[in-house]
């Protein structure tokens, strides 16, 4: 681990606090007492959220934590995750309703009732099983936000599958070392997307990555954009042909509560992505609880838009499985925010008279560039929650999100959580918590989170510290995908004579005891929102035949939260570094990893500041890409390096 990012300083001076209304307030699904009384008694409280569900055979036991830190939540209880999702909502007499009223980035829309969905999910369940595959197999999916990329994911599911969602923006490298981990049969993509009005290709990529991937049997492909595709004989089959005639009658069978349910792949502090596996039972409790009640979701009345993509855990949790299990009409856009124009969000919401809207910060920041005319031109009084996700907020976006989105009265729910927490855990509830701009306060009934000193001793309100999880909870990652000590290591080995889950955040308390999430700890940067490790660019970077030595870090960015600034060394006999070689390099990033992990800026010099043992001293490098007077040197093997790096710099070398 090494030095704590900078805190965001001004989050830590705000002071204004905006409670319920009491209208709100009166019609809330949380109410102030849940807290009590999870407190009270933390498994029958998480049981009484089970009941959620639809459990084809009850659970007997609600926790065993007897193989900590691999949990077991209802355990005994045996459920079918896709007929909880759809199902049981045409049988409860809801077919009709509306689950998901698609927009495509051209204009194109389809409106698909859970009538619609369950058919559509039967078939493409039939089809899985047609292929042979059988509960426990892997599929790999990467799609652009159409309809079937939903329905892939519980038809999956409805098997006992596990599904793994790459990022559409993933390169074919990241594809493919996805794909081999997890030794998928199966890969479900799309012929291309449509990307800020253009058609771009997407099973090309797939194509690339998968050449000599030895588990991949079959490539189902989505017909989407319409281009022409390369078609592989024998491995690749549309969607359309193998879907559209299977039979819309599929018995869903009910797997163990902790039956894997999918796989997805986040940055950690190596080069090498984890694979963060859930189950079925807590996992879906916690993403029906969390969903019903962070965002006072009402069945039937609300429409629900989360803007995440699928490939990230934001997008399992509050577009699939969340609110599909709520029974959530929601909106699902395929695009970019500015196509064809930068009203298209508040114009959709208009439109479809969005009631709840979770978004992320970097999009917030993104929205006040664009100007306050752009929201004020749009009938926004449908709004009455909104949420935000993926980093600290602050309180500058959170007050004009309130104002220019949310009409001044809209309570702002801010959600920490994690790929591996796999639902929210930190959150004000609205109608329930008097909101601060830039906190997100409280881990929500039945979670419990501390922040903690080095020794892991909880600090006092005021006090600065590590985040950490101190009790199982149902959503909680189950392991690392066939990296069992990597599991152990990475979250149990900081705390592990407390048992703490430890979470990679810093964290403080305000005067009241409310959490402010201050950023990343180790070596993962979040640019807008999504994790990438310094290593794994850094690897990348080396992987170039010019590069001796690189060394990455994430730099404060007004718009991104962070943005990447890689200092490199480059070969002896490479060429000059001048603008070609830089951007040559960043290209070369966006290809092994993908477009989201080319650094901001590239800064070519001759020595990179170390510590005696060897160690990059990345604060220091920090400072530079910030602009900063460069901190205590003290600890540098060479304390001349930086002054090296910084009259370099000026000089323009
Ligand atoms: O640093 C925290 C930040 O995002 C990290 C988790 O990233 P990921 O697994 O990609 O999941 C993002 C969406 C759940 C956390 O360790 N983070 C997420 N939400 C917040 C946040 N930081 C501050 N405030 C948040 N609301």
């Amino acid at each position: 681990m090494t030095e704590q990012s900078p805190a965001l300083d001004n989050l830590l001076t705000e002071s204004r606090t905006f409670p319920p209304s009491e209208a709100f307030s009166a019609q809330a699904n949380a109410t102030a007492d849940f807290y009590a009384e999870a407190d009270a008694d933390r498994e029958a409280f998480w049981a009484k959220q089970a009941e959620r569900l639809h459990w084809e055979t009850k659970w007997s036991q609600v926790l065993d934590w007897t193989n900590a830190p691999v949990a077991k939540w209802f355990v005994g209880g045996k459920l079918n995750v896709a007929y909880n999702c759809v199902d049981r909502h045409v049988a409860d007499g809801h077919g009709d309703q509306v689950a998901i009223h698609w927009v495509g980035e051209p204009g194109d829309s389809r409106d698909i009732t859970y009538a619609q969905l369950k058919d559509e999910v039967s078939r493409a369940a039939n089809a899985l099983e047609s292929l042979g595959l059988v509960a426990g197999d892997r599929v790999a999916i990467q799609m652009p936000m159409v309809p079937e990329a939903i329905v892939a994911m519980l038809a999956c599911a409805r098997v006992g599958v596990l599904h793994s969602v790459v990022f559409g923006g993933f390169s074919p490298t990241a594809l493919r070392s996805r794909v081999d981990d997890q030794a998928a049969r199966i890969v479900i993509t799309t012929d291309g997307q449509y990307r800020r009005g253009k058609a771009a290709p997407m099973k090309a990529n797939v194509d690339e990555a998968l050449e000599g991937a030895e588990s991949v049997e079959k490539v189902i492909v989505v017909r989407r954009t319409g281009e022409e595709v390369p078609i592989t004989e024998g491995r690749d089959i549309w969607w359309h042909e193998l879907v559209d005639g299977q039979s819309a009658d599929h018995t869903p069978q009910a797997f163990d509560s902790e039956h894997p349910l999918f796989i997805l792949y986040t940055s950690g502090t190596t080069g090498k992505p984890k694979g963060i596996l859930h189950t079925s039972g807590g996992y879906l409790t916690q993403a029906a609880y969390t969903h019903h009640n962070v965002f006072d979701h009402k069945a039937g009345e609300d429409v629900y838009w989360c803007t995440a993509d699928i490939g990230w855990i934001t997008g399992h949790t509050y577009i699939v499985y969340g609110p599909l299990a709520n029974r959530t009409t929601q909106v699902v856009y395929e695009g970019t925010p500015n196509t064809p124009h930068e009203g298209r969000h508040w114009e959709i919401v208009q439109q479809h008279k969005v009631s709840i809207y979770y978004t992320a910060p970097t999009l917030i920041r993104t929205f006040m560039k664009w100007g306050n005319e752009i929201p004020a031109k749009y009938d926004l009084s449908s709004l009455r929650v909104l949420g935000s996700v993926g980093e600290p907020i602050n309180p500058e976006a959170w007050i004009w999100y309130r104002e220019n989105v949310g009409a001044n009265s809209a309570p702002i729910v801010d959600t920490w959580w994690q790929t591996e927490t796999g639902a929210i855990m930190i959150s004000p509830l609205p109608g329930v918590t008097s909101t601060k701009p830039g906190s997100a306060q409280k881990a929500l009934p039945g979670i419990s989170a501390k922040v903690v000193d080095d020794q892991g001793v909880e600090v006092g309100k005021g006090g600065g510290g590590y985040l950490v999880l101190d009790k199982p909870w149902p959503g909680m990652l189950r392991g690392i995908w066939g990296d069992e000590q990597r599991f152990r290591e990475t979250y149990w080995s900081r705390f592990a004579d407390q048992g703490f889950y430890f979470a990679g955040d810093g964290a403080k308390y305000d005067a009241d005891g409310d959490v402010w999430l201050l950023g990343r700890v180790d070596d993962v940067m979040n640019v807008s929102g999504h994790r990438i490790s310094t290593t794994e660019v850094e690897s990348a970077l080396v992987s170039h035949p010019t590069v001796a030595e690189a060394a990455v870090v994430g730099a404060t960015d007004p718009t991104t939260g962070q943005g990447i600034v890689a200092f490199v060394i480059l070969r002896g006999n490479a060429v000059d570094g001048g603008e070609e070689a830089v951007q040559e390099l960043r290209n070369h990033v966006a290809k092994e990893i993908g477009p989201i992990a080319k650094p901001r800026q590239i800064l070519v010099v001759q020595e990179l500041p170390k510590t005696r043992s060897g160690k990059i001293m990345r604060r220091l490098l920090r400072d530079v890409a910030e602009n900063r007077q460069v901190g205590d040197v003290t600890t540098l093997a060479d304390s001349s390096v930086m002054d090296l790096i910084s009259s370099g710099l000026k000089s323009g070398k």
